[in-house]
């Protein structure tokens, strides 16, 4: 206990089930080095590197200056609902109304508020492993059952659907679903969604669609569930401006889902944050209608980078790495360095100045990978790939 503290800290039991995102835990640990004089190349957090658009900054200063400092619904401002409902219901060919959106500071909320609102203790939420850390800890949290669906190197990262049929139980609630995936970078192709939906049947399951990188596809087309008739009233669509528009700072995301559980979303908003930031939402409204150029160009950028990335990784002793489809993360399979996931990271983060992610921070079934961000220079990417080739020469 701290020496100055006079009286134990005593934490809700349900703290004890809460996760964390390795992610930042290892950026403070780069940091410490570079403290200490070292250089460290930045591989490990999941935010694209550049700037947000000058017309969005733009609609955001212009924004403030105009007052739009104060409060607003908490289910976000009609006109950037109107916006998202008119671009999803254009990218996802379906009918989307204003009153079936909810603005959120970032992609996160809507995993919390989806959970909150759905999972009682007890029920059973599948959700992808690897996955992103937040669903399994969220689960946890709620005192719901985990249920993680295994994601397969051999199918390039996406599951087996006989598989999520068998999971499928009376106790189902959730079925979390992502793509393009973090951290394999794996997309679910049309037949795989048409697949999961069929698995479902008519059940009454929801499914909480993670389509934060639905932008950042490098090949084929991106596909969702909310596309597939008789599932738009069970699918709760998450997506958001971080990643698409680099905007991961803003903090502005937001759900589509069915009118009614819309209120109840924006009722856990009112308890929790009250709303979004209004100027962040109509910097949001520019983001969303203005010039799409800068998407594209970044898009281009991930791919290029993405190719000489797993290039230069598959050219390492002991990995190898698929061809990932889309969002801008590599998952190489390094079981052939005789290295565990964890160890592996942090000494490549210690001798090799390269900080990456353990694909076990993902979850089990991410043992025997790393996770490496190519949202660097292709230079930074490049000379990382110098140093692990050197130390795995040196150390394997
Ligand atoms: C799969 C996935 N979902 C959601 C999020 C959350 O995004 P945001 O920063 O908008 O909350 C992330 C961010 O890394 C992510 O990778």
């Amino acid at each position: 206990m701290n020496p100055t503290t006079q009286h134990e800290l005593r934490l809700a039991e349900r703290m004890s089930r809460l996760g964390t995102e390795t992610a930042f835990e290892v950026l403070n640990k780069a940091r410490a080095l570079e403290r200490q004089g070292k250089k460290i190349i930045h591989l490990e957090i999941g935010e694209p590197d550049f700037d947000t658009p000058a017309n969005v900054v733009e609609a955001g200063i212009s924004a403030l200056r105009k007052g739009w400092t104060h409060y607003g619904p908490s289910a976000g401002l009609p006109e950037l609902r109107q916006a998202i409902a008119e671009d999803v219901s254009r990218s996802r060919s379906v009918k989307v109304t204003s009153d079936e959106v909810v603005v959120v500071p970032g992609g996160k909320p809507i995993i919390f508020f989806t959970l909150l609102a759905l999972a009682d203790v007890g029920d059973e939420v599948i959700y992808p492993n690897p996955g992103f850390p937040i669903y399994e800890s969220m689960i946890h949290y709620l005192g719901a059952k985990a249920v993680p669906i295994r994601l397969r190197e051999e199918r390039d990262f996406s599951f087996d659907v006989n598989e999520l049929a068998s999971l499928i139980t009376d106790r189902t609630r959730l079925i979390i679903l992502n793509s393009p995936q973090n951290p394999t970078g794996g997309v679910l192709s049309k037949q795989d969604i048409h697949d999961i939906a069929e698995a479902i049947g008519d059940r009454n399951i929801m499914v909480l669609s993670d389509e934060i990188y639905s932008r950042l596809i490098f090949d084929g087309e991106h596909h969702s569930i909310l596309s597939i008739p008789g599932f738009q009233e069970r699918t709760i669509l998450l997506d958001g401006f971080s990643k698409t528009y680099a905007m991961t700072g803003w903090r502005l995301g937001y759900g589509v889902m069915r009118p009614d559980l819309a209120t109840h979303i924006s009722r856990l908003m009112t308890n929790s944050n009250s709303c979004t930031a209004s100027f962040t939402q109509v910097a949001g409204v520019e983001a969303i209608s203005g010039d799409q150029t800068s998407v594209e160009h970044m898009r281009a950028e991930f791919q290029r980078r993405r190719d000489a990335f797993v290039a230069g990784l598959n050219r390492i002793k002991g990995f190898s790495c698929r061809m990932p489809k889309g969002a801008f993360y590599a998952f190489p399979n390094i079981k052939k360095t005789g290295w565990a996931s964890k160890k592996l990271a942090e000494t490549l983060l210690e001798q090799a100045g390269v900080a990456c992610l353990s694909g076990a921070s993902f979850g089990d079934f991410g043992e025997g990978y790393l996770r490496f961000s190519v949202a660097n220079s292709l230079e930074n990417l490049n000379q990382a790939l110098l140093q692990i080739d050197e130390w795995t020469k040196k150390n394997l």
